[in-house]
């Protein structure tokens, strides 16, 4: 064969590849590696690297060709702007990962980093290919080195669009998002059947680690969609939200718009009745601009919300509590979930925004014994550690521990604002009165009615905001309808924000 007929004959091993790719993974439900990742960049703007690889060894049994050994490599644009991607291909191997397969994953990785460009990894894969031993297992560590390696320095995506078992899991979990879809794809450490032999539980693929599993569960997932084409159009949408790197500057929206005659509802969104809910969604979609707001994590530790959205065209992160769900109480899931995002949009420079009403930490035995103590830590961790410019607004509750956590003043909050309905105080007026009125109220004749005098006192004194403005510990005090304008200039204000850390080679965050 010449060489003309060889560059022939692969052109048409390709082709066939994907023929056959399309016949078996449609039958699933599922896309080939190469429609998800036309879905992904920009039309025509694909560039694959390696498409001949060959497997690093003869596997012991194969049904078809193998050029590429499995996965698909290469750089490609997304609104203009380059990204790296690898997409498995399970109709090869199970899209396992041999040593030739894991080096085309490494290489990517590698120039992402290199280029100051976000990777893309569109996993479906059996894990570690079987034939292949230490050689593919070998290959995984220098993935999962290269994925710590890059983090904070460059934005790391993983879709699961298939299997994810075995500490094949570790790779996406590394990474800064991991998105998957209902139904067709599961991550796992070890699968059902270990489980019913180890333990006698019963549970299949999706009950134990599907995607709403861990979306809403174990907090895995940040995102979970319906089909394949949503889940990567979500990553389209992510990518236009953050930089490219942590030098580049954050992408600027060419159109703004927003709700200029919603802003007079926040006058009135606070209910009279301290005890009634209210949902902080609403808020921020009054406040940002018009449909931005973009949550990740929405299904999981709701009593928090975290999420990008852009603020006069420009990004920002909101960490904001949910008095919704379990009053904006934050527990273990909340702590944990808020100090990733807050983490991730500080090594991103991304400024961030917090809407904060909560009267405190959750109490209770489950909590305390599943360490509220060491994850709440990660929280405030998080916080003081920012350097991004940081604003709070109060709206209504911000009690004790949980007040100091929220980016408060001393915690390295730029700037402090509350809402005239702000509670600001050690604790709400309910427990305050009955200790520090203990002896009163326990002889009081009637004691409801002089209850109802020292909450009412409690609450002029001492829970308002204006005691905090006094001592300089909020701002100002904010007409809620002249939040957004407000929250404008100030971010405005801390655009330059520079803040040099004391040398050190990391910190010793409470894991
Ligand atoms: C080699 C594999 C493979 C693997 C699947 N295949 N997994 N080949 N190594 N790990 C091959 C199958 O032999 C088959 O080849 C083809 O892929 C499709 O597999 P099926 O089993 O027919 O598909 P399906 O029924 O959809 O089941 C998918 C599956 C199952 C659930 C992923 O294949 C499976 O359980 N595979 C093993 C998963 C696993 O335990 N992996 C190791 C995890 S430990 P043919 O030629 O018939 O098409 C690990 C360590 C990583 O990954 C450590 C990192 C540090």
């Amino acid at each position: 064969m010449n060489k003309n007929e060889v560059f022939e004959q692969r052109r048409k091993a390709l082709q066939e590849m994907e023929d056959n790719a399309a016949h078996r993974q449609h039958l699933k439900g599922k896309l080939t590696a190469r429609e998800r990742l036309n879905i992904l960049f920009d039309e025509g703007t694909f560039f694959e690297l390696e498409a001949f690889v060959a497997p690093s060894q003869t596997p012991m049994s194969s049904r078809q060709a193998n050029f590429g050994d499995g996965v698909i490599v290469g750089r490609g644009l997304v609104q203009g702007r380059s990204v790296f991607a690898y997409a498995q291909d399970f109709t090869v191997l199970g899209g396992s990962l041999g040593y030739a397969h894991g080096m085309k994953i490494a290489k990517v990785q590698e120039m992402a980093l290199k280029l100051g460009a976000p990777i893309v990894g569109l996993i479906d894969s059996g894990g570690a290919r079987i034939q292949e031993g230490i050689k593919s297992l070998s290959a995984y560590a220098g993935i999962f080195r290269n994925n710590v390696m890059s983090s904070g320095i460059i934005p790391q995506i993983s879709a699961i669009l298939g299997p994810a078992a075995g500490g094949a899991v570790y790779s996406p979990a590394l990474t800064d998002f991991v998105f998957m879809t209902n139904k067709t794809s599961y991550m796992f450490v070890t699968g059902p059947d270990i489980v019913k032999e180890v333990l006698n539980e019963s549970i299949d693929m999706e009950g134990l680690g599907g995607g709403s599993i861990h979306a809403s569960k174990s907090g895995v997932a940040h995102f979970v969609s319906d089909d394949e084409e949503h889940t990567i159009l979500l990553i389209r949408k992510l990518l236009s939200y953050i930089p490219s790197n942590n030098y580049e500057t954050l992408p600027v929206a060419n159109r703004i718009s927003y709700y200029s005659t919603r802003q007079e509802f926040l006058d009135k969104i606070i209910p009279d009745d301290p005890n009634r809910a209210y949902d902080m969604k609403d808020i921020i979609n009054i406040l940002v601009d018009k449909d931005t707001f973009f949550e990740v994590h929405e299904k999981f530790a709701q009593n928090i919300l975290v999420g990008f959205a852009r603020l006069n065209g420009k990004t920002i992160g909101i960490v904001a509590n949910q008095p919704k769900v379990m009053a904006g109480t934050l527990d273990i899931n909340a702590s944990v979930k808020g100090a990733r995002f807050i983490r991730y949009c500080d090594a991103f420079n991304i400024p961030l925004l917090i809407l904060e009403d909560v009267p405190g930490f959750l109490p209770g035995i489950e909590q305390e014994h599943s360490g509220i103590i060491r994850n709440g830590a990660k929280l405030v961790y998080a916080f003081c550690e920012a350097t991004v410019p940081k604003i709070t607004v109060i709206t209504r509750k911000a009690y004790g521990g949980a007040y100091i956590v929220m980016s408060s003043k001393n915690t390295g909050g730029d700037f402090n604002f509350a809402w005239p309905s702000a509670e600001i105080a050690v604790m709400g007026p309910g427990g305050a009165i009955r200790i520090v009125n203990k002896h009163e109220l326990s002889k009081a004749e009637n004691k409801e009615e002089l209850e109802k005098t020292l909450t009412e006192k409690y609450k002029n004194e001492v829970a308002n905001p204006y005691k905090a403005e006094e001592f300089g510990l909020i701002d100002e005090v904010i007409v809620p309808s002249k939040t957004r304008d407000i929250l404008i200039t100030a971010f405005d204000i801390l655009s330059n924000k520079q803040y040099v850390k004391p040398a050190r080679k990391h910190g010793s965050i409470p894991l």
